[in-house]
């Protein structure tokens, strides 16, 4: 069975401020009733093909995630706590080491928690399509056919058939966030997909993956694991340790740079919540386009997303706004421009 693993950890600060590092976006209800993790861990539910999942998070949202999982029946998850963000490749690379500890033939599935999937069904048959590739040895990385030129993901070059009239290529080259020149370059050739950020790795390969391209890392988290403690139901990293632990992402570190990937089409509908206009273009809408979260009255307003938290949010001849209200702010921006939300929050922790 797959080890599925919940990555935790980001703070989603583009969906400020409903999204803070206090409580993330991942533990919040988005789209429908369950948040974002618990509808993640529901998409991995499958116990023929599935263990229970691990989560790697911030140790200060260890109570919300284990009620979170425990309300949708998972009752014995492994959740490793971090003292702070490492970045993707340190929590991916602590998740490989606990795994192939328990197996040395263990094949995990490293998750993000802020993705929306429709299908399930479509998740599992793509998971089902990779895992031969990873159980050869192979990292198996999802491709999504590109929407727009989007900066914000990894762009992947699919290469030659892994076998003859095998939908599964070999990645050619891989590009984490490539600016929008680069993008519209690669998009000119339509060998480009969109990396889904989903991975599949058989955990020993992927350990001597990182013991040749980034030593630094696997040094430290299999000293912050040496040195982890028992905490009721967690386990907790060793600060110390961890704190010396570069902070870098699975794509730069490792994906970039290996030779070693395939890539499987993911014939499951896939969407980033990463934004509020994902969060629009996702929700449902009234006649005139606009998403209304809460109280509004609008007159002569348009494709806007409005979200009162508590308070009415009144808006008169206005187009393409996000507003949304939290007890303490209120965020007004066009939707074209909430990609730069999260700089405006680098900046107000700048300011304190
Ligand atoms: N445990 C832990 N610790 N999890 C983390 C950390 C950390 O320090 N940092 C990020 N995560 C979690 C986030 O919560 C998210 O669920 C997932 O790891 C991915 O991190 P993001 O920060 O959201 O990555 P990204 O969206 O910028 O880029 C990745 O995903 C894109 C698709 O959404 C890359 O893999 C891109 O190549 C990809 O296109
Ligand atoms: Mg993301």
């Amino acid at each position: 069975r797959i080890v599925p693993v919940l990555l935790s950890g980001g703070a989603g600060s583009r969906l400020w401020p409903l999204s803070r590092e206090t409580y993330p976006k991942q533990l919040l209800s988005l789209l429908g009733e369950n948040t974002l993790l618990q509808q993640t861990a529901l998409r991995v539910d499958d116990r023929s093909l599935f263990d229970e999942p691990m989560v790697i998070a911030n140790a200060e949202h260890r109570f919300a995630i284990g009620e979170q999982l425990r309300a949708v029946g998972i009752d014995r998850p492994t959740i490793v706590l971090e003292p702070f963000g490492r970045n993707t490749a340190p929590a991916v690379a602590i998740a490989a080491l606990l795994a192939s500890e328990n197996d040395p033939d263990a094949v995990i599935l490293a998750m993000p928690v802020d993705h929306w999937v429709r299908d399930h069904a479509a998740f599992r048959a793509a998971i089902s399509m990779g895992v031969t590739a990873a159980r050869y040895g192979r990292f198996v990385l999802f491709g999504v056919r590109p929407l727009s030129a989007a900066t914000g993901f990894g762009y992947i070059r699919m290469g030659d058939e892994l076998e003859a009239a095998s939908p599964i290529r070999n990645v050619a080259s891989f590009v984490e966030k490539p600016d929008l020149v680069t993008v519209e370059r690669l998009l000119a050739c339509d060998e480009h997909v969109w990396n889904s950020g989903i991975f599949l790795l058989p955990a020993r390969q992927f350990i001597d993956e990182l013991a040749h391209r980034a030593p630094d890392v696997l040094a430290a988290c299999r000293k912050a694991l040496t040195g982890a403690t028992r905490d009721l139901d967690f386990l907790r990293l060793d600060e110390r340790a961890f704190e010396a632990c570069p902070s870098i992402s699975m794509d730069y570190a490792i994906m970039e740079k290996t030779d070693n990937a395939v890539a499987v089409p993911a014939t499951f509908d896939w969407s980033d919540v990463g934004s509020w206009s994902a969060l629009w273009s996702m929700a449902e809408k009234d006649q005139s386009g606009n998403v209304v979260i809460g109280d509004a009255v609008m007159e002569d307003t348009s494709g806007c997303y409005v979200r009162g938290d508590g308070q009415l949010v009144a808006a008169l001849g206005v187009e393409d706004l996000v507003i949304a209200t939290s007890p303490d702010v209120v965020l007004v921006t066009s939707r074209k421009r909430d990609q730069d939300v999260g700089k405006l929050v680098e900046r107000l922790k700048a300011n304190g």
